[in-house]
């Protein structure tokens, strides 16, 4: 983990007297990818909040990950109109490249796998969701080529 001295760096930009927890936490969690534990002990102490309560709130927002992510995320929907068209092996192909399961996230950090039921763009299906950016009508050739080029793109630089 970074130096606590991040910590400091996000929480100093806030004004203590009307500080959003939420919002150090997306804070942290933009600078991490991920919210580190001792990050929100941190957080716990520097704000005089119960750290029961920094955890709850870090634990109860689906936005926010407790474990390391991956520098890209990955999203395939196995929603109905998706399943239909074969996302079941789309998956399985993304897993057994990866060597992950639905969920996990690469040794080296620089992908994650996650599952979600319907991203709304039914019509264009199967989707697959990199960084943000829908990937309609997917086939396993386009998966693996787009993962093929993320995996010898060179990485990316921490926020610092
Ligand atoms: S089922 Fe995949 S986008 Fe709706």
């Amino acid at each position: 983990m970074k130096s606590l001295k991040t910590i400091d760096t996000i929480l100093e930009k806030k004004d203590r007297s009307s500080c959003d927890l939420i919002e150090v936490l997306q804070d942290i969690q933009a600078t991490y990818n991920y919210l580190p534990e001792d990050a929100l002990k941190e957080v716990a102490v520097k704000l005089e909040v119960p750290p029961i309560e920094v955890f709850r709130v870090a634990n109860f927002y689906k936005a926010f990950h407790l474990k390391p992510r991956g520098k890209n995320l990955l999203t395939v929907c196995l929603g109905t109109a998706c399943h239909v068209r074969e996302a079941p092996k789309l998956l399985d192909e993304l897993l057994g490249m990866l060597n992950v399961k639905p969920g996990e996230t690469t040794p080296d950090k620089k992908f994650t796998v996650e599952t979600v039921n319907c991203l709304g763009a039914c019509a264009l299906g199967p989707v697959v969701v990199m960084n943000g950016k829908y990937y309609k009508h997917m086939t396993t050739a386009k998966l693996r080529a787009l993962i093929d080029k993320m995996k010898n793109k060179p990485a990316r630089k921490n926020k610092k």
